[in-house]
């Protein structure tokens, strides 16, 4: 079955009937891609500008915009104002949509990070953890989340090109073949790590196995090669969501793209049973992070 649910809704606000809410919101956190070609993100003609490599600074990846911060963007004031309003934009966009489809997570949808992709899906020169061509879940090295989720919101906006993706197998299956591969970490880690301000508070067991997955199966080439995976395309215009971080996704190929990362509380999911979580605390056997 494929993991990819494709709706033809036409708003960032859609009214859904309550069955439909339901069986959208078990898709999407059974680790679904829900894909909405219809709903675009129409840049101004003056944004239009944007769609450039050249308005990133050259030493971040991607421009973002962080609690009103305008992060790795080139451009004289009045242009970096500009893009920063479109960003917002679109950070207003996503909130709407998240909260019209899953009323549940509405309180948590103003919390984190936006960004603004001009640069080339793929053929950076990088290396292979940071490679994100090949699958993985969302897993970042300097932010623990002690199991909480990353739910992100994407539209591309290139007027001319898809963006495409691998979509792989589900997030048990993937953890059943990697587990096994995975050593614990040196006793004190975490907190030296958090200590010396490498992480945002300490590394749970949880994200140290997060972690763990996300680098062992993008080392594994033969696993990347053979394991069960789709090519998704993402035609101008079309916004998608999942849960990244239990989502295997591969970027292949577009430019310029729009995201907004959310991070959800394992409590505001309709069924936390299905979270990565609680996925890999019945495989380990074990509380993967500390009581609260
Ligand atoms: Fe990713």
């Amino acid at each position: 079955m494929s993991a990819v649910v494709t709706l033809d809704l036409d708003s960032w606000r859609p009214a859904l009937a309550d069955d439909a809410r339901e069986h959208l919101s078990q898709r999407l956190e059974e680790g679904g891609v829900i894909r909405l070609p219809r709903v675009n993100f129409v840049l101004t003609e003056s944004e239009r500008r944007f769609l450039s490599p050249a308005w990133s600074n050259g030493r971040a990846k991607n421009i973002s915009l962080d609690g009103g911060r305008l992060k790795g963007a080139a451009g004289t004031e009045g242009d970096r104002s500009e893009l920063a309003a479109m960003i917002a934009r679109f950070a207003a966009s996503a909130a709407e949509l998240v909260t019209a489809l899953f009323p549940r997570y509405a309180p948590y949808v103003k919390r984190a990070r936006t960004s603004f992709r001009p640069q080339r899906a793929v053929g950076r020169d990088v290396s292979w953890r940071k490679d994100d061509s090949r699958l993985h879940v969302d897993a970042f090295p300097s932010r623990p989340n002690r199991g909480e989720r990353i739910l992100r919101v994407f539209t591309n906006v290139n007027p001319a090109e898809d963006r495409v993706w691998r979509v792989g197998e589900p997030f048990e299956a993937m953890a059943r073949t990697f587990l096994p591969r995975i050593s614990s970490p040196l006793p004190g880690a975490a907190t030296v790590l958090a200590a010396l301000r490498v992480t945002k508070g300490p590394r749970s067991a949880y994200d140290h196995l997060m972690l763990s997955l996300h680098d062992r199966a993008k080392a594994d080439l033969a696993y990347q090669r053979d394991c069960a995976q789709e090519t998704v395309h993402f035609t101008p215009g079309t916004t998608w969501l999942c849960f990244s971080d239990q989502v295997m996704h591969a970027a292949v190929s577009g430019q310029y793209m729009l995201e907004q990362t959310i991070h959800l509380p394992v409590s505001a999911l309709y069924d936390p049973a299905r979270a990565p979580l609680a996925i890999l605390e019945r495989l380990t056997g074990r509380a993967l992070v500390p009581a609260h």
